[in-house]
């Protein structure tokens, strides 16, 4: 795993992302096209201008923060999208996170998890939930890597199926 410092000289910088960081998005998210092959599906603008926005049922717009992790460059390195108090209260769901692929296999991401969970300890979180989508091995692992454990049965999604996860702050 990379260590804090190292980690602070990857990243520089981190902010929500507007619609003006679409086109930085996409190409970080066309790095990845084995995880788009499990979901059958490429990523395009409109569709990433849409998670943006999207929210699980029953929330609302200020429950979400749609992040970007910048190099000293200003280029995007990571993208995490963290929706506060869904699937229960004290509870935060991960919908998306991905590590631009020039950077991966470095310790950015788990450094990354690692500082977000010490950050929601703080905030007096209890749980932190996801979704992988079933057979994607790197996912898998790498929440596996990250403390996460499965958390209930495979849930279907039509062209694809999801594993919940969790990781216990307390
Ligand atoms: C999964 C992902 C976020 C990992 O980011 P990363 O910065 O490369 O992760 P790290 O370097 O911190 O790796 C941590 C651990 O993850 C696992 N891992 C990472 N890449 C992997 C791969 N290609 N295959 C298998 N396991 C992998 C390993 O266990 C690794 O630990 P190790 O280096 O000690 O073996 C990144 O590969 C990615 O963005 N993938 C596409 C999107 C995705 O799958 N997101 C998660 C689901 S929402």
């Amino acid at each position: 795993m990379m260590n804090g410092d190292a980690l602070s000289s990857a990243v520089m910088s981190v902010r929500k992302l507007s619609h003006s960081d679409l086109p930085a998005l996409l190409s970080l998210c066309l790095g990845n096209p084995q995880y788009y092959a499990f979901l059958d599906e490429e990523p395009t603008m409109d569709a990433l201008a849409a998670e943006m926005t999207e929210l699980p049922p029953g929330c609302l717009p200020n429950q979400k923060s749609y992040l970007g992790f910048f190099d000293a460059g200003g280029d995007l390195i990571a993208v995490l999208d963290l929706v506060r108090g869904y699937p229960a209260e004290r509870s935060v769901f991960i919908g998306f996170f991905m590590v631009c692929v020039s950077r991966q296999g470095a310790g950015v991401g788990s450094s990354l998890i690692t500082r977000l969970r010490d950050r929601l300890r703080g905030e007096s979180v209890s749980r932190v939930r996801l979704a992988y989508v079933e057979g994607n091995e790197q996912s898998r692992r790498f929440w596996e890597k990250c403390g996460f454990v499965e958390a209930g049965a495979p849930i279907d999604q039509g062209e694809y199926r999801v594993v919940p996860m969790e990781y216990r702050l307390t």
